[in-house]
């Protein structure tokens, strides 16, 4: 069983994907208010690869006999400017995020616990493609600057994302 510090630090990590997913929830949630149905969509995608995360580091501690207690999930921002604010918060959201999961790394190889370390290595990996979607999409954003049509085709462009199973939205 891992040490109590990386214990601490992988039922934070379940917690941080929890937040993530309720992030990217309310960003849906506000995005589809203002008009929005593709940013919203690609979001609400988002918010379940987020919870899918999170219920796979759940089984990850199950296997190694890490007991996880959650915490309470603290309320997002609930609503941004425009998709440009909003991906930008995505991207600074993201980062964040990936530094967290190098923390842990570093924790893992500090203990020489090679399955978390492994473990960390494909959040790692899931990290670099995420900041490198939000990144390319916000590029598209700036390009445009201010092009009303532009923004819808972009709109057009992220419904396009595989919707998670299940749906009914
Ligand atoms: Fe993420």
């Amino acid at each position: 069983m891992p040490s109590k510090e990386l214990t601490d630090k992988l039922v934070k990590k379940i917690s941080n994907e929890i937040y993530s997913s309720h992030f990217y929830l309310q960003m849906s949630l506000d995005l589809e208010e203002k008009g929005y149905a593709g940013f919203s969509h690609w979001c609400m995608c988002q918010w379940y690869d987020e919870l899918s995360k999170a219920i796979k580091l759940m089984s990850y501690c199950h296997r190694r006999s890490v007991p996880v207690k959650l915490s309470a999930v603290p309320a997002p921002e609930v609503t941004w400017a425009c998709p440009r604010t909003a991906m930008e918060a995505a991207f600074k959201h993201e980062r964040a995020e990936t530094k967290g999961v190098e923390e842990l790394m570093t924790q893992a190889r500090m203990e020489g616990d090679y399955a978390t370390e492994d473990i960390c290595r494909w959040y790692l990996s899931c990290q670099i493609d995420e900041e490198d979607e939000i990144r390319k999409i916000h590029n598209k954003i700036v390009l445009l600057n201010d092009d009303k049509n532009g923004l819808m085709f972009v709109d057009k462009e992220l419904k396009e994302r595989e919707a998670p199973p299940h749906h009914h939205y």
